[in-house]
């Protein structure tokens, strides 16, 4: 069902860890009872001349200090305008909003694969299901743009980092690496998020082997909550092409009922 709720919380934390990109954590009082990898918060920016909030998934979480946090690039006007927010400020969010992650009870060795910024989406996989075992690899443009390397070294049994132009960790797409280990590998599922373009590579990459492959979507999105319809994508269901939406419906999709 989709969580409604408009909770407050309190910002103990919004760094710089990379070229353009900040991590935030937030402190609710009333943390919701569960949180999926996947998952998003919709964030309503403080200065009223944004009406639409900002969806960003749900990086990381724990229970126990009732905190979330959000990893974010600065893309434009919304996200500059959260790089100025300081500790102690009250924002207003939803959350958790959309499907997440859910391995199948036959998913235990599962591939995390991100790219770029949709690596954000991976260490609350494991932190939600810590029942299963991890190989994670993280793509991105160049070594300005690494992040979450050493969160998910220690939520995986395995971190592979590669760069498109080869200045840090392995040279080349993320996809390829990993369609040459997958022999090896043999993993039950790969769950990734990245572009649009990746999953295309990915999908090719990952012709020959007979693995399930689980993605989030991107959108721009409206009310985040299934009443707009502004999140449409395109599926294929039962042989039949169809919309649904990307907040609610989504935005985790098997790969082979999204229609690129
Ligand atoms: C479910 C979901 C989870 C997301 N998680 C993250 C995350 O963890 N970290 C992160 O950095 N970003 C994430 N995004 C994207 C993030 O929401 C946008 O980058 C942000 O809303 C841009 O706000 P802005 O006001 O700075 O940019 P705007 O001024 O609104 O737009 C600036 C540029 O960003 C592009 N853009 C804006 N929104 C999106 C979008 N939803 N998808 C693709 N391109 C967009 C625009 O086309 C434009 O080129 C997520 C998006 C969705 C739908
Ligand atoms: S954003 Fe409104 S229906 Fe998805």
């Amino acid at each position: 069902m989709t969580n409604l709720k408009d909770r407050t919380g309190k910002i103990i934390l919004n760094n710089q860890i990379a070229k353009d990109i900040y991590k935030m954590v937030i402190a609710f009082d009333d943390m919701p009872e569960d949180i999926k990898g996947g998952q998003f918060i919709h964030i309503k920016l403080t200065d009223n001349s944004h009406v639409l909030r900002r969806p960003f998934c749900i990086c990381d979480f724990d229970m126990d200090k009732k905190t979330v946090a959000v990893c974010y690039a600065v893309v434009g006007e919304g996200t500059k305008e959260m790089t100025k927010y300081s500790e102690g400020m009250t924002i207003k969010a939803m959350m958790p909003l959309g499907n997440g992650f859910v391995p199948d009870d036959n998913m235990k060795k599962i591939v995390l694969l991100g790219g770029g910024m949709g690596s954000a989406v991976l260490p609350a996989v494991p932190k939600a299901f810590g029942d299963r075992e991890y190989y994670t690899y993280l793509g991105f443009a160049n070594k300005d743009k690494v992040v979450l390397e050493e969160e998910m070294k220690a939520l995986s049994k395995e971190v592979v980092v590669a760069t498109d132009d080869g200045s840090y960790g392995k040279k080349g797409f993320v996809t390829n690496i990993l369609a040459e280990d997958m022999a090896k590998l043999k993993p039950d599922a790969v769950f990734c998020c990245g572009p649009e373009v990746m999953y295309k590579a990915l999908k090719k990459a990952l012709a020959p082997f007979d693995v399930p492959i689980i993605v989030s979507l991107e959108a721009r999105m409206g009310c985040g909550i299934g009443a707009c319809l502004v999140c449409n994508c395109k599926v294929k269901r039962n042989g039949e092409e169809g919309y649904l939406r990307v907040c609610a419906d989504g935005p985790v999709f098997r790969l082979d009922e999204v229609v690129l």
